[in-house]
């Protein structure tokens, strides 16, 4: 990686990075336009959610949510299967999790999100939960919830807690912790948000965008954008050699659902801003390897089938894909099994249907990441940060996340 002025470049595949500090051009504050699209999303109907062409891709997404906040319960649960779980939320959105958290089997769970539409209808479905569960014989007791309607990258949550002094043993940010790499005190307020109030040996947990795998996808494009008829990212900035280390915004659609700004996060700098709350990464996978792996599980495998998160192929209703190579990889992994001979040595007779997912729902489905962070021994400190660099210093030695070598982490 060379260092080139107040940016820094890297020569083959990975993440760029600079050690500027706040990347955006003019001071634009983009969490407005951010909470505006969440606040005017329309919630899909179940019927309609059916329909749509992301059906297996939203449906495998939660498939990988539930594994990761099943699998972290567990791992909470370890030391004292009887332990009283306390969770946050971050970035909760309409409440999609809140059936996970059910599931769970939690104790108390604090919703928050900038979208106050969004918060107030997760609230509304929380109650509506509470209602039914009233009736319920069977099944794990609903948690107790609190609901805030803040800006986690510029509000600290302890102020809006119930009980200030409450402490979690997970919080959990999906789809949402790369809005805060907007500027680097937001980055920081989210990360403590999500960190400062968890016990030791708590978990922080979310998925987010895989930066090098956006560049990457980038580098390879024609131009400025890269996508398929289910998601496409543009970025605004040409240039694809460098990229500050906050604020490196670019715009995200994906099919009837998100089209807002987001930013890139630098992983190895996460990585390092996170020691100063305690935080240690102890798993970052992608989807696809964490796909690979937990479906090995039988429970996994089960729970993938119960949500619907692979579509069958061949099937005599309509696929989803439309484009002619969206299920080729299907068509020619049923053809490797039906040439198999079976015990007798004879070919298969038998019609194979397989659970797959259209080739564009795929590629959207593998930008993304899986992180684990576990706190510590608690103890705050003090971390040399980016922050504290000057932007025309090329004299000095560079940061730790510049000196990581190409597509390290
Ligand atoms: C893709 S949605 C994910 C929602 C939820 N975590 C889920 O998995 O269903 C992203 C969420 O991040 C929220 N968000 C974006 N910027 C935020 C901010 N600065 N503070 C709090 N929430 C924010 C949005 O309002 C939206 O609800």
């Amino acid at each position: 990686m060379e260092n080139n002025g107040n940016k820094v470049v890297e020569s083959e595949g990975g993440e760029s990075s600079s050690k500027a500090e706040g990347g955006k051009d003019g001071g634009e504050d983009l969490t407005g336009t951010v909470a505006k699209h969440y606040n005017e999303l329309q919630e899909a109907g179940r019927q309609s959610r059916a329909l749509s062409r992301i059906y297996h891709m939203r449906n495998f997404n939660n498939w990988t949510k539930s594994i990761l906040i099943g699998d972290t319960l567990d791992k909470i649960r370890e030391s004292d299967r009887n332990k009283k779980i306390v969770v946050l939320d971050l970035c909760s959105g309409k409440g999609g999790d809140l059936l996970k958290w059910k599931k769970g089997g939690i104790d108390q769970l604090v919703c928050a999100d900038i979208a106050a539409t969004s918060v107030e209808q997760s609230e509304a479905r929380y109650k509506d939960m509470t209602e039914r569960s009233r009736n319920e014989r069977y099944g794990p007791r609903l948690y107790e919830a609190e609901f805030i309607a803040a800006d986690c990258t510029k509000e600290k949550l302890t102020d809006k807690y119930k009980d200030p002094n409450l402490q979690f043993d997970l919080t959990s940010c999906q789809f949402s912790f790369h809005y805060s790499f907007e500027s680097e005190q937001q980055a920081d307020i989210m990360l403590q948000n999500a960190c400062s109030s968890l016990k030791p040996g708590g978990y922080f947990i979310g998925t987010t965008p895989n930066s090098n795998e956006l560049v990457k996808r980038l580098r390879a494009s024609e131009d400025n954008s890269f996508g398929n008829d289910v998601y496409r990212v543009t970025f605004p900035d040409p240039d694809e050699s460098s990229f500050p280390l906050f604020g490196a915004k670019y715009n995200f659609h994906l099919e009837g659902v998100v089209d807002c700004p987001e930013f890139l996060v630098y992983f190895p700098l996460l990585e390092k801003m996170a020691e100063k709350y305690d935080m240690k990464l102890i798993e970052k996978k992608t989807f696809a390897d964490f796909y690979s792996e937990k479906v090995q599980r039988s429970d996994a495998k089960k729970l993938l089938n119960k949500m619907s998160a692979l579509e069958t192929y061949p099937t005599n209703d309509e696929l989803v894909g439309k484009d002619a190579d969206d299920y080729i990889h299907a068509s020619q992994f049923i053809s490797t099994l039906e040439s198999q001979p079976d015990d007798r040595g004879h070919s298969s007779r038998r019609p194979v249907k397989i659970g797959t997912l259209s080739k564009a729902e795929w590629e959207a489905i593998t930008v993304y990441l899986v992180f684990v962070f576990q706190k510590m021994g608690g103890e705050e400190k003090e971390v040399t940060s980016p922050r504290r660099r000057k932007h025309d210093d090329e004299e000095e030695e560079t940061e730790p996340s510049e000196k990581r070598a190409k597509n390290s982490d």
